[in-house]
């Protein structure tokens, strides 16, 4: 069966690190047919478009969206932000942004101790982010901009149907790993609103999955453990800003953002999922063939899992780690080029 995919490379590193993902699909005999999209900010400044309403609906004919990254700094903040990521992720109802976590990557020198499973490796996690919501939404305005006694209001829309569906793939994600153990994360003692109306849903779902464990963190004291015991995490749910800042927090305590790989998915399957690489298009070395590709190829593993691949992406992953076994860390890193070639060669 054929997969057809839209193709947004997008700006800076993006094309750079996607063609690579699709080198290693392709090499693991998976079968695709691919589209590109000329969207992101050098489009935008070209002819001012940044997503018309007939490429959204053409996008909503494909299985699947690997999108590279998007924005340059010529282009004002949110321009394409907010009317080309957002709009999709919001418009095709990609309502979890699923962010997994793991380090040492099994093979890797810390992680090669004969023996060792995942439950003795640093990191190993998935982060759950709300997708569609939050202070993200859109709600908010001006008034008497420009002047002395201007106000901007930037409100958090939090929707009890909206904030259980997420809760709700975070308990059955966490049933199908070993440790069965949920995190909720948010700030309810400060935004006592939504952070009520995340910890009642929470519970309601928690009840509903005696076989699953829970805890709550306060987003501050997440951080600290983040950094200082990511081990004690399994599965991390929390709301789209607290997410945002979470999952850059999670890949450079596992790896690096160079690792990190994301899925905005549509679980209801009523329109396509979109896979992208956490880190964005670092226009500072744009050109250079440096940047690590490693992030988009994890995110189109995650994107053929999804599709039902699940034996490709795990040989995808595999020879992710062998490559990143076999770099030595002293040694100048390979290019962008060279980390496709030899994943694609192992694959
Ligand atoms: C991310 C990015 C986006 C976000 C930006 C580019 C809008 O930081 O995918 O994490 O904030 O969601
Ligand atoms: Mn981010």
């Amino acid at each position: 069966m054929t997969h057809r995919i839209a193709v947004i490379g997008g700006d800076g590193i993006g094309p750079e690190v996607v063609a690579q993902a699709l080198t290693v699909v392709r090499a693991a005999g998976v079968a695709i047919d691919t589209t590109d999209f000329d969207l992101g900010g050098a489009r935008y400044l070209r002819d001012g478009t940044v997503l018309p309403a007939e490429t959204l609906d053409e996008l909503r004919g494909f299985d699947a969206i690997l999108l590279g990254a998007v924005g340059t700094p010529e282009v004002p903040p949110g321009v394409i932000e907010r009317g080309l990521l957002l709009e999709m992720r919001f418009a095709l109802d990609q309502y979890v942004n699923l962010r997994p976590f793991v380090w040492p990557l099994p093979g890797t020198d810390a992680g090669t101790d004969a023996g060792r499973g995942s439950a003795a490796r640093a990191v190993d996690m998935v982060v759950v982010r709300e997708n569609t919501e939050g202070s993200y939404a859109g709600e908010g305005g001006f008034l008497r901009r420009g002047t002395p006694h201007e106000i901007a209001t930037q409100g958090s829309v939090n929707t009890r149907m909206g904030v259980e569906r997420c809760i709700r793939f975070a308990f059955e994600l966490a049933r199908s790993r070993p440790r069965r153990h949920v995190t909720l994360v948010h700030k309810t003692n400060v935004l006592t609103f939504a952070g009520d109306l995340w910890q009642r849903a929470f519970d309601a779902v928690a009840a509903e999955h005696p076989d699953v464990g829970t805890a709550y963190n306060h987003v501050d004291a997440a951080c600290i453990h983040f950094v200082q015991d990511p081990g004690r995490f399994d599965v991390v749910v929390t709301d789209n800003l607290f997410g945002d800042i979470l999952t850059d927090l999670g890949g450079a305590v596992s790896g690096g953002i160079g690792f990190a790989a994301s899925g905005n998915l549509n679980p209801a399957r009523t329109g396509p999922s979109m896979f992208e690489p956490v880190h964005g298009s670092a226009p500072d070395i744009a050109g250079t063939g440096t940047a690590n590709p490693t992030a988009a190829i994890l995110s189109a593993a995650m994107m053929l899992d999804f599709l039902g691949e699940a034996d490709a992406a795990s040989r995808i992953r595999a020879a992710c780690e062998k490559v990143a076994a076999s770099t030595d860390a002293s040694a100048p890193g390979l290019s962008t080029a060279e980390v496709g070639a030899r994943v694609a060669d192992l694959v």
